[in-house]
């Protein structure tokens, strides 16, 4: 597939520098810059939140995307899209019941609209919505960590989304994507590619972004 997003995501850069580690990816050719939001209850463990994004959002052009790894939230959506959010994906199983209003709201900022599927979450929970969101992230590790390994089951949930979903929907990957896994999930109709550990651990960021692309 042509025109793969290539959207690194900060976790695995340092915090400490995340200024110079975004313009590094960004010069290097990156698509977006993926911002994982974790709050310590959906996901054992705590990252950022929104000031951070109202910080970063004036040091790069690239769109921000963030995924929320959190409860509750439509409880969130409004203070991350004013910080500058250009998509907010949530979790299905956050929200299960809530998942039009989250959508409509998300979409009522002018913000696009993504959601996200866990390993174990089968895609057919999620077909009543496509026709709403921009954007489904099919996790393809257990969200919560940077650096864990590929689950190849995960992937293959993706042909059956494109199938339903046509070719406008950006279906997103996340978790254990190098240059291999990449090429899996390119090969199985993903076109949105996120890479945490493969870029920013790399000695070579320019050829690692490059590499994803196939
Ligand atoms: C995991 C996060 C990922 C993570 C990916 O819960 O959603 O975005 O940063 O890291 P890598 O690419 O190292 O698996
Ligand atoms: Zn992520």
């Amino acid at each position: 597939m042509n025109n793969v997003i290539v959207a690194p995501s900060i976790l695995s850069a340092d915090f400490a520098n995340l200024q110079k580690d975004i313009m590094a990816v960004e010069q290097y050719g990156a698509d977006w810059i993926h911002v994982d939001v974790m709050d310590g209850h959906f996901v054992p463990n705590i990252t950022i939140g929104a000031p951070v994004v109202k910080s970063i959002r004036p040091v790069t052009n690239l769109p921000l995307d963030v995924h929320l790894m959190i409860d509750n939230p439509e409880k969130y959506i409004e203070s991350f899209a004013t910080a500058g959010a250009d998509f907010l994906t949530f979790h299905y199983e956050a929200a299960p019941d809530r998942v039009k209003e989250i959508i409509s709201m998300i979409k009522s900022f002018g913000v696009r609209a993504g959601i996200s599927i866990k390993p174990k979450t089968l895609p057919d929970v999620i077909f009543p919505y496509l026709a709403d969101l921009d954007l489904v992230l099919v996790m393809t590790v257990e969200p919560g960590f940077g650096g864990q390994e590929f689950m190849y089951d995960c992937a293959q949930k993706i042909p059956q989304i494109r199938e339903k979903a046509g070719q406008s929907l950006i279906i997103q990957v996340d978790g254990g994507i190098n240059k291999e896994t990449a090429k899996i999930c390119t090969d199985f109709g993903a076109n949105c590619l996120v890479a945490g550990n493969y870029i920013y651990k790399s000695d070579n960021i320019q050829a690692a972004i490059r590499s994803l692309r196939g």
